[in-house]
């Protein structure tokens, strides 16, 4: 079966109580019961993860070579800071798709920037939890269309 490998990073795990103005009030293990509902519907085995330590993701992304078939990641605030992160995904040749739950582009400058995005076939951003399960169809498209 395909394995697509869901990385989230540091704070996620609050999610439900953080900031629910921002964030919405799903916590993230309902947006993990969403993700197998909907990889089962597709075909897919996902392996979610969540870590609030960079070189932690960074172990998973790199133990994940010749693994999965696709990466969905939220990398929380890493998104706009870690080279390490960003230097990790490159080692892989799957495709790479980038969530967030907010809108980052459209709250402060500093999170403007992503270092995931010049390395993701798309970036899902805004739509809460939905928004993971428009990247896991997103991702069999692309998986379909290239034959991978
Ligand atoms: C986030 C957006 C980031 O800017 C922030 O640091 C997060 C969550 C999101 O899902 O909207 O922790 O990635």
């Amino acid at each position: 079966m395909k394995t697509v490998l869901i990385l989230n990073g540091p704070n996620l795990n609050m999610l439900g109580v953080r900031e629910p103005h921002i964030y919405g009030h799903e916590t993230l293990q309902d947006t993990e019961d969403m993700c197998h509902d909907h990889a089962k519907t597709l075909g897919f085995s996902i392996d979610f993860r969540q870590s609030n330590y960079e070189g932690e993701l960074v172990t998973w992304i790199q133990e994940a070579l010749q693994k999965v078939r696709g990466i969905i990641i939220n990398a929380a605030a890493y998104t706009h800071t870690s080279i390490a992160i960003h230097d990790a995904l490159k080692l892989h040749n799957c495709p790479i798709i980038e969530v967030h739950f907010s809108h980052p582009k459209d709250r402060e400058k500093f999170r403007h920037i992503s270092y995931i995005e010049p390395l993701a076939i798309t970036t899902i951003a805004g739509k809460g939890a939905k928004g993971y399960l428009e990247a896991l169809t997103f991702l069999e498209n692309s998986i379909i269309n290239n034959a991978q």
